[in-house]
């Protein structure tokens, strides 16, 4: 309609001006006719009248007088006759116009000295009229008196307001008519061979090139869809020969990179780039109220941390929950963002939630039902109908948003995370042709805490149908190989580590999630200044510093870290004064209580720590609570002695392999919880149980008194361990599994 009315509308508006510019003058005219004819009849009757009146005037015989008027009087819109004697004096009058005599005529006089006709157009009441005065004049010469016609001339009025009527008619026709011819010329010459475009372009932004429909059209959108049929045919050519080349490449190669991996998509997935799928988005724009301006915000996730560098590496689409407050000011129609902004190497398509949605799918089950049910850390999980028919709607919700993205033969889709375990489901039965992947960043609990879920059967239905489901440590696989056995009706290959449901196998596996070693390698200069800046700010000179970086979450054990801290000072005094604890924790999920009291019981907690042990200008910790980027967090990396990673229970925890990816110069020794998935790979980490406090302030007495060459070597050796396996080695591992499934097999209804 708006393109419609771009194109017409300066045609409409010349057409008006003309018609209203031609209609004024044709009814100038018109109406200068018809005054002119009035004129014309009013002397005619005028000077008709004159022998008769003068011969009346001169007797003064008033019958007579009156006869006249009324042989006038039925004249075609003649109004009415008057005789007045030769002073001006009214004789005789018409009856019915009769209150023309009270009318003011100063004219009168002039006709009478001057002895000539006079006419006027006037308004009298509700009349429009025109009077026509004649002198009526004896043999001599000598004035005997006057005749008077009067006209109406109100219908020269409507005859114009007909003829502006019938002005009017014709052009609103003519608008419709033009509106109708535009419309269809736009149709014809535009819209349909845009849309032919369009549809074509979008089969082959599918993978959908059908040869036996080019694009055909004529005229110049046909030159520009031939160009762009030959574009796209290159296009196909020259990544065609980029699969073979990065085939090649693959091969020869030893050290996962960001490049490898790259080839190894190419090579695998081909054209069928990658999809993925997470609740938390890499990318968040905020709207700071404070400084009033937009920030680009990049979440303290896991997720993000391992995925966004497998994305900028391979590009493709990641389908997440835009939460940020600006969001939506920053994606096109189609709610798609290229990122990261500026250096665009993959597309975020975000999937807007209501609070409502909010509430029930991620705070509600997620968060307060399945967070708790799959981490050990003894807190009761909730489960409410509302939040799980939520949970339901917003998995459909993102299929939906996903399936519009998906290109027509065998897409690859790799689901992030708990958020999502209806999701599998949904997509196989719209696209069974789809391979899926899921990876669950956190735990999997044993079959008997799974079995208290009420949604259980929905839940282990809608994940088998994926081709397959990754896990951080082989202890989730058995738990989770266990958990279908016992509580669904399937066939568990203990050969294969698979699951058969429904004539349906998904591979079951193990891959460590890791990081891009790239982000917290070699210090650049600025990470190395900012350091010896934080040192300055804080004292730091000569200090033991040990860090801890994590969101504020109860299975992080920050509160148990805090005791055993306090433990260490109380049984070591000879540190006060040495030591300084650097606690960097992001605020998350506050919107739980859970979570909100949490965040109060640590505030309280070090404030009273602090209070306790607090000597001169020195206290033992230092709490940075908010949300820190990557490059902010690496100084903190370079200048700490110990790493603290204690949590309860934690799938991976990628903050000890960052602590490790940054020491390059060997220094610093890592305290892992032996309850973090990280503990199975960083053997020389100083393990610890962060629930037995007393073992855990020793064991941060023997880390920062242990040999320097022993820390070194520790460090070295796990420094191996991350460097080969990175992310990128991670995503190449699931990629090569999946590919090797490359899943055929139908949906089929239990
Ligand atoms: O590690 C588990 C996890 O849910 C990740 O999926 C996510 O990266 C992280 O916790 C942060 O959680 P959220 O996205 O809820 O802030």
């Amino acid at each position: 309609m708006k393109r419609l009315l771009l194109f017409s509308l300066p045609i409409l508006i010349i057409i008006s001006v003309v018609f209203a510019f031609f209609g004024f003058f044709q009814a100038r005219s018109v109406q200068e006719r018809l005054i002119d004819e009035i004129k014309r009849k009013a002397k005619a009757v005028a000077e008709s009248m004159e022998l008769s009146a003068g011969q009346i005037l001169a007797t003064r015989d008033l019958r007579k007088a009156q006869r006249l008027i009324e042989k006038f009087e039925t004249r075609e819109r003649l109004q009415g006759c008057v005789l007045y004697d030769r002073e001006g004096k009214l004789f005789v009058i018409t009856k019915r116009f009769s209150e023309w005599k009270d009318h003011q005529k100063p004219y009168l006089g002039e006709v009478i000295t001057q002895k000539t006709p006079h006419g006027e157009l006037a308004k009298f009441g509700d009349y429009s009229v025109y009077s026509y005065v004649h002198p009526v004049l004896d043999d001599d010469g000598q004035i005997l008196g006057l005749v008077e016609v009067i006209y109406d001339t109100s219908y020269i009025f409507t005859r114009l307001t007909e003829l502006w009527k019938r002005i009017s008619i014709a052009l609103i026709a003519l608008v419709i008519s033009i509106l109708l011819v535009s419309l269809l010329t736009l149709r014809q010459l535009f819209v349909m061979p845009v849309r032919r475009l369009t549809e074509w372009f979008t089969r082959f932004q599918r993978g959908n090139i059908d040869a036996k429909s080019p694009i055909r059209d004529t005229g110049e959108l046909g030159k520009l869809a031939e160009e762009v049929e030959q574009v796209a045919l290159n296009l196909r050519v020259a990544r065609r020969s980029m699969i073979e080349e990065a085939q090649v490449r693959v091969e020869k190669e030893d050290l996962w990179t960001e490049k490898r991996l790259q080839d190894l998509v190419v090579a695998k997935l081909g054209e069928n780039s990658l999809f993925v799928v997470s609740n938390r988005e890499p990318y968040i724009h905020v709207f700071d109220v404070e400084r009033n301006e937009t920030k680009m915000m990049f979440p303290a996730s896991g997720v993000v941390t391992a995925i966004d560098p497998i994305m900028r590496a391979c590009g493709g689409t990641w389908v997440a929950h835009g939460s940020g407050n600006a969001d939506t000011k920053f994606v096109n129609s189609r709610n798609k963002i290229g990122v990261p902004p500026g250096d665009e190497r993959y597309i975020l398509k975000r999937v807007w939630l209501t609070k409502e949605e909010e509430e029930g799918y991620y705070y509600g089950f997620a968060n307060e039902g399945l967070w708790l049910l799959c981490h050990v850390t003894h807190t009761r999980p909730i489960f409410r109908e509302v939040d799980w028919q939520i949970y339901r709607k917003v998995n459909e919700k993102f299929a939906d948003a996903l399936l519009e993205e998906l290109p027509a033969d065998n897409p690859f889709v790799f689901i992030q995370d708990y958020h999502f375990t209806l999701l599998p489901q949904m997509i196989k039965q719209k696209r069974p042709d789809a391979t899926i992947a899921l990876f669950w960043h956190i735990p999997w609990p044993n079959p008997e805490v799974f079995s208290i879920c009420p949604y259980q059967e929905e839940i282990l239905e809608g994940m088998l149908c994926c081709d397959l489901i990754g896990f951080h440590v082989q202890n989730n696989c058995n738990n989770f190989l266990d958990t279908a056995n016992r509580l669904m009706e399937s066939r568990v290959d203990t050969e294969k580590f698979s699951v058969v449901k429904s004539g349906r196998e998904t591979l079951v596996r193990a891959f460590p999630i890791s990081i891009d070693g790239s982000v917290f390698g070699k210090p650049t200069e600025s990470v190395l200044n900012q350091k010896e800046k934080i040192r300055e700010e804080l004292k730091l000179d000569g200090k033991i510093v040990a860090v801890s970086v994590e969101r504020i979450d109860y299975t992080k054990g920050i509160v148990e870290r805090l005791l055993a801290i306090d433990r260490f000072l109380e049984k070591y005094p000879e540190f006060k004064t040495r030591f300084v604890f650097i606690q960097i924790a992001a605020p998350s999920r506050t919107h739980i209580k859970r979570y909100h009291d949490l965040t109060g019981e640590i505030d309280e907690l070090i404030e009273r720590k602090n209070w306790k042990y607090a000597e001169g200008d020195w206290s033992p910790i230092i709490y940075l609570k908010r949300q820190f980027t990557p490059e902010e967090i690496s100084p903190y990396y370079q200048l700490a002695d110990l790493c603290i990673v204690s949590p309860l229970h934690d799938g991976m925890n990628l903050v000890a392999k960052e602590f490790i990816s940054a020491k390059n110069d060997l220094s610093g020794i890592l305290l892992l919880s032996r309850f973090a998935g990280a503990a199975r790979e960083l053997t020389d980490a100083v393990q610890i149980n962060p629930y037995a406090t007393e073992e855990f302030a020793e064991s941060i007495k023997d880390a920062i008194e242990m040999p320097v060459e022993e820390k070194r070597r520790r460090m070295e050796r796990m420094r191996e361990i991350v460097g080969k396996n990175n992310i990128f080695f991670w995503a190449a591992n699931i990629i090569a599994e999946l590919t090797g499934v490359k899943n055929t097999q139908p949906l089929r209804k239990e």
